[in-house]
């Protein structure tokens, strides 16, 4: 059996490591601070998971892959889909290792499949191969092949929490581009509070409030999405904490687990 003892689960968001507005552009200097920040970290185990961002969102909406299979000219946005995520991934495993992380890639299309859009079977191999080795898997959103619908979008966080408790993480790490949850929007009301602390049953108000930047594609569910798909780990006995991976050295605190600006969800 693998070493899951304090497994930590960490997720790029895809508005960090690319500019989400702007289709196909990734945020290289970013991505390599951030792969410097894991690298100075060491912790272990680590699982990585990052997300889509401008190259997984914006094409998957024009070829309508979440709703899954209507016609066949939806299946060259599929492949296009797929691509776009293998070249972004590219881009972070290239950084990882230059960075000295023992990096290796896990395409979920090929380990996951989901049935109506949630994770249905997962063959693990892949993922407990490369974990026993003591290197650190990266996945990533991508497309899935679902036995219900055909194909859909996978979300980077779905993953997570599916992973969370299959492995039993104790630790999930949500690098995102805010500081944390606010008690109101923070992008209208200037005067929010960041909440350092949120228990599962405070979080459906937190949903509501956090719907935020309908300018941005997201075809996952954005932050409200996020959490969401975060509580079934979190009532598995994981800890999460939301942390500004745009701000330097937030990463690697929250990866140490030492006291760093956030939200730490229960
Ligand atoms: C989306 O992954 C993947 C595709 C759209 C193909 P995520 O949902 O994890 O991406 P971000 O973090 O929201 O960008």
């Amino acid at each position: 059996m693998p070493n899951s003892m304090n497994l930590t689960i960490l997720k790029l968001g895809g508005s960090v490591i690319t500019k989400k507005d702007k289709p196909f552009t990734y945020a290289l200097k970013t991505i390599r601070r951030l792969a410097r920040e894991i690298a100075k970290s060491n912790i272990k185990p680590l699982i990585i998971v990052h997300g889509g961002g401008s190259f997984g969102h914006p094409i998957a909406k024009e070829y309508s892959i979440k709703q899954g299979y209507r016609d066949s000219s939806q299946l060259y946005g599929l492949a296009k889909t797929h691509l776009s995520m293998l070249r972004l991934n590219h881009i972070v495993m290239t950084s990882l290792i230059e960075a000295g992380v023992p990096a290796f890639p896990v395409q979920p299309s090929s380990c996951f499949v989901t049935k109506g859009g949630r994770i249905d079977w997962l063959n693990m191999d892949a993922v407990l191969d490369i974990q026993q080795l003591e290197l650190v898997p990266v996945l990533y959103g991508d497309i899935s092949f679902d036995r219900e619908i055909g194909f859909t979008v996978l979300s980077g966080d779905q993953i997570v929490s599916y992973l969370s408790i299959k492995l039993g993480a104790t630790r999930i790490v949500m690098g995102i581009d805010v500081d944390g949850l606010y008690a109101s929007n923070p992008r209208t009301d200037p005067n929010s509070n960041l909440l350092h602390r949120v228990n599962l049953s405070k979080q459906r108000s937190c949903i509501k409030n956090l719907d935020v930047r309908s300018d941005i594609i997201d075809v996952t569910g954005g932050m409200g999405g996020k959490l969401q798909e975060l509580i079934p780990a979190l009532r598995n006995g994981a800890e999460a904490i939301l942390v500004n991976a745009l701000k330097p050295k937030r990463i690697l605190k929250a990866l140490r687990g030492e006291a760093v600006i956030g939200t730490v969800l229960l």
